[in-house]
């Protein structure tokens, strides 16, 4: 949900008492779209409208729990907000300080200040490499294991400069501490489970005919995407019904990107939950 751009824009489209469910694991978001749909700007009055503070990764729960079989549509943007991006609180900034928190649900137990202060080398190496993909993950480990036997990194400016201090070059446009942060956010919020599991999810509880649009910000979202899919497609042999990719890519044009550059990296990707047979279609 974030801060309900798409939920809005896709609410508006929907029929007379359609019902258009948000999900959030940020209490913070589903507060702001409940305060947004008490001055009525979140949906029309004959869509009914519920908002729920939970994962991905639970979707089939939620959906049940609203007393429904299956749904039309699901679309998943996946990653960050702006409004957690920007509030160095979270801590999720590279750019200004905030404590090593990094929890898109602040009620979960890890935090970033756990995973940097506590986790072994060996952990920290698999983090950094496998959700970051950094290829200097090596003297990042080494440089984070030796600051924190002078005492624990406090915040999250102590452990860009560590991070930035330890590989090799200047400082170009992306801050070199960029995958880091990324890998340790990943680890801290599971994101490769959820969007796994949630994808899974997200095929079974379509009806036929029903969409799955996924929008993804970097490489490793696109492949979970693509594991989540990949037991329901044809060539798995599943054959009762299968999912399939339809249409192209989308990505943002020239003018989004200059209206919004957060845009940049975004892939939209749309699967569609088909029958042998029944209106089969690339
Ligand atoms: C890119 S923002 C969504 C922006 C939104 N589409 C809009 O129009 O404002 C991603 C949101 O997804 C949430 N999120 C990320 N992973 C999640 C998960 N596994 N389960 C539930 N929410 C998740 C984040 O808390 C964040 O608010």
């Amino acid at each position: 949900m974030g801060a309900a751009g798409h939920y809005s824009a896709v609410a508006s489209r929907l029929s007379p008492g359609g019902i258009a469910i948000g999900i959030d694991r940020d209490a913070e978001a589903v507060r702001r779209a409940m305060e947004k749909h008490k001055l009525g700007g979140l949906a029309p009055s004959d869509v009914k409208v519920e908002l729920v503070q939970g994962t991905i990764g639970e979707l089939e729960r939620v959906v049940e729990r609203l007393g429904l079989d299956e749904v039309d549509r699901v679309l998943m943007d996946l990653g960050l907000s702006s409004d957690q991006l920007d509030d160095p609180e979270r801590g999720f900034s590279i750019q200004r300080s905030g404590p090593l928190d990094m929890r898109m649900d602040t009620t979960l137990e890890l935090t970033a200040a756990e995973v940097v202060n506590h986790y072994s080398a060996a952990e920290l190496s698999r983090v950094i490499l496998e959700y970051g993909e950094e290829r200097h993950y090596r003297r990042i480990v080494e440089a984070i294991v030796s600051a924190r036997r002078r005492g624990p990194i406090r915040d999250t400016a102590e452990l860009a400069e560590v991070i930035a201090n330890a590989v090799p070059g200047g400082r170009g446009r992306i801050h070199p501490a960029t995958r880091s942060f990324q890998a340790i956010r990943i680890e801290v919020n599971g994101e490769a489970e959820q969007v796994r599991g949630g994808v899974e999810q997200a095929c079974r509880v379509l009806k036929t005919g029903g969409r799955l649009a996924v929008i993804t910000f970097h490489g490793l979202e696109e492949r979970w995407v693509k594991d989540g899919i990949k037991p329901y497609t044809r060539s798995a042999g599943h054959s009762e019904w299968f999912m399939r990719r339809i249409g192209d890519v989308v990505k943002p044009d020239a003018a989004e990107m200059r209206r919004n550059p957060r845009s940049r990296s975004a892939k939209l990707r749309v699967y569609e939950k088909q029958r042998p047979g029944a209106g089969e279609r690339d």
